[in-house]
């Protein structure tokens, strides 16, 4: 199971009352990890699918943005949940994202959904329209940077959610000193404290943070 801050029967619990997903994104998890084994692990969680398409569907976005697609599980989910708006993913895996198109093709979603591969610092500093609707999941590293130019892209009461913020609980451990944990201890804080923005940290998964643009 996905990484999670609760009791491990608690989270199964969690995920047996949320709607299951279907056929399609059930085959492309199995896929996911008969192809790119330990990296499986990357991929977004059953209840966070259901999630993000139900926001999806709440904000209705024009212009929505994924940053980390890899093999397409939230593109997927995020793409659902549009009613007449386009899903823009940046990642810098040709190899990943071959996955991903032939799910879209096979969900029907191609046409509403464009890839750019390259490093998000540079597709996303080219990308020039305001955004409605973000996802960040991609290189923890690079988490500060894409945040910024997200923020910047958002438009106001528009929407970013960043995945992966709770990073199993050891952003809570002071003693835990790995540079991971620390990058994401100050990406947490540097959000908390930006007057741009209101946040809410949620414990879905591995921690999801709502960043509404004021
Ligand atoms: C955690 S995975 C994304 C999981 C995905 N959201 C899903 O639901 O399956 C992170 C992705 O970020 C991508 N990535 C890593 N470094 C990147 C960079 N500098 N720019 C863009 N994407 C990057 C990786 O190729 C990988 O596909």
């Amino acid at each position: 199971m996905k990484a999670s801050v609760l009791h491990p029967d608690v989270a199964r619990y969690l995920l047996d009352h949320c709607t299951r997903p279907d056929p399609l994104l059930e085959e492309l998890t199995a896929e996911t990890l008969a192809a790119t084994g330990d990296s499986a692990g990357m991929q977004i969680s059953p209840d966070q699918g259901r999630f993000l398409t139900m926001i999806t569907q709440l904000v209705a976005p024009e212009v929505a943005v994924e940053v980390g697609t890899f093999t397409g599980y939230s593109s997927v989910c995020i793409a659902r949940g549009l009613s007449g708006g386009r899903l823009h993913c940046f990642d810098v895996s040709e190899e990943w994202t071959a996955i991903a198109r032939s799910y879209w093709e096979r969900a029907g979603l191609t046409d509403r959904i464009t890839l750019t591969l390259g490093p998000a610092a540079d597709t996303l500093a080219a990308f020039d329209q305001p955004v409605d609707l973000a996802f960040l999941d991609a290189d923890k590293p690079g988490y500060p940077a894409y945040y910024e130019l997200l923020v910047e892209r958002l438009r106001p009461g528009g929407l970013l959610m960043v995945d992966n913020t709770l990073w199993s609980g050891r952003v809570a451990d002071p003693a835990d000193e790995a540079a991971t944990t620390v990058t994401i201890r100050e990406f947490n804080d540097l959000v908390t404290a930006d007057p741009r923005v209101t946040t809410v940290l949620l414990p879905l998964a591995d921690g999801l943070t709502m960043i509404r643009k004021n």
